[in-house]
């Protein structure tokens, strides 16, 4: 059921777009996030909860970390993110106000569902983020908000990350609403905004072929890097994830804001770095950080793939390469800029020969620790 696509990676890819628009259908209404599934959790939960905790394994931890930006910025709450296995053996603290959201496509996974299982005994309020209707993790939990990205087939998890993004966003929006730290015109327009992602990363998809041709001339490196700040620094981790698992080769993601606190020793001439680029039109000062940062690893002699925004002229001078994505606000560039780099995965394991949907020793759903 391939349809036609060399792999189904890259049939998934291609469905990055509708996993994120199935994720949000029916879910909005007069413009402001209505998740029903969220009343499960009881009365008075989410205007009364003091912390989030985001738990999940791999790249579903990493739609975690990118949740925790978002969720903080618009709904003014703590949040933090753990990887289950280390978070269920060491007593973690939790309380009835924490409420504790797992990601996961599978729904299986064993050290998220025991870190669920943990946390509801800790009196925790427990919402599971998770691919498969009916699956364990979601039957644990008190509340579940599906994401509708369809089966993922390929080991490697792509269109299930864009649409775990998707859903969490959903979840800090709400937050945000209901507690009053959103001004409905300012969630109004990040859902016009996520919205209109669907469309956006349909035209990113349009990078593929660039990207296939630099994947050929890279099948021999032995280790890339990837750069990125802010919600750019989980796709960095998730870029290196992806080179690792698909093309076995040694990749790293990096804080660009620790370059100077060791990275930076990594470069050497030739060394391929991939940068996450903050948009230039971002009220913040990170554009012309990341700018700086790509000069610092430039002048030693990286070879740097920059990922930016359409109309980013600041980056071109310093860039060996630049892969455009479409003008967004900072939250919605990682669902935009993790695609080229779902695709740089993909096609460097490709390049080198490899079964992309089934890379060694690994198994879809990770049942057993
Ligand atoms: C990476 C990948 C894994 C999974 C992880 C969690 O491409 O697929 O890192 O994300 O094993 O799996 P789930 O989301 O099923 O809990």
């Amino acid at each position: 059921e391939k349809g036609g696509w060399s792999s189904f990676m890259a049939k998934e890819i291609s469905e990055e777009p509708e996993a994120v628009a199935k994720t949000i259908l029916g879910r909005v209404h007069d413009g402001l996030v209505d998740l029903p599934e969220l009343a499960a959790l009881g009365d008075d939960v989410l205007t009364g909860l003091d912390r989030v905790l985001i738990i999940a394994c791999g790249t579903a931890y990493y739609a975690g970390l990118v949740g925790k930006y978002a969720i903080e910025q618009w709904a003014r709450v703590p949040v933090d993110v753990e990887l289950a296995h280390e978070f269920r053996y060491r007593e973690p603290v939790l309380s009835p106000r924490t409420l504790v959201v797992s990601i996961s496509q599978s729904g299986e996974t064993m050290d998220t569902l025991m870190a669920v299982k943990y946390a509801r005994e800790q009196g925790a309020r427990t919402l599971s983020i998770c691919n498969t209707q009916g699956a364990t993790i979601p039957r644990e939990s008190d509340a579940v908000v599906y994401t509708h990205a369809g089966p993922e087939v390929a080991v490697a998890s792509t269109k299930a990350f864009v649409a775990q993004i998707t859903a969490i966003y959903l979840l800090g929006l709400q937050l945000g609403q209901v507690r009053g730290a959103l001004e409905p015109e300012r969630a109004r327009g990040l859902v016009a905004e996520l919205q209109a992602v669907p469309e956006k990363l349909a035209a990113v998809l349009n990078s593929g072929e660039r990207i296939r041709e630099m994947a050929k001339w890279m099948a021999d490196t032995q280790s890339v890097l990837f750069l990125g700040r802010h919600v750019g620094y989980p796709v960095a981790l998730e870029g290196a994830l992806k080179l690792k698992e698909l093309a076995y080769i040694h990749a790293e993601g990096f804080a660009a804001g620790e370059l100077k606190h060791g990275p930076i020793a990594l470069i050497e001439p030739g060394q391929v770095v991939f940068v996450i680029v903050p948009s230039p039109r971002d009220p913040s000062s990170l554009h012309a950080k990341v700018v700086s940062n790509i000069q610092e690893i430039r002048a030693r002699g990286a070879r740097v793939i920059a990922i930016a925004e359409a109309g980013d002229v600041a980056v071109l001078p310093h860039a060996d390469e630049v892969i455009r994505i479409p003008l967004a606000s900072p939250f919605f560039e990682p669902l935009l800029a993790v695609v080229p780099l779902h695709i740089f995965g993909m096609e460097l394991a490709a390049a080198k020969g490899l079964d992309v949907d089934q890379p060694r020793n690994l198994a879809k759903s990770v049942t057993v620790e």
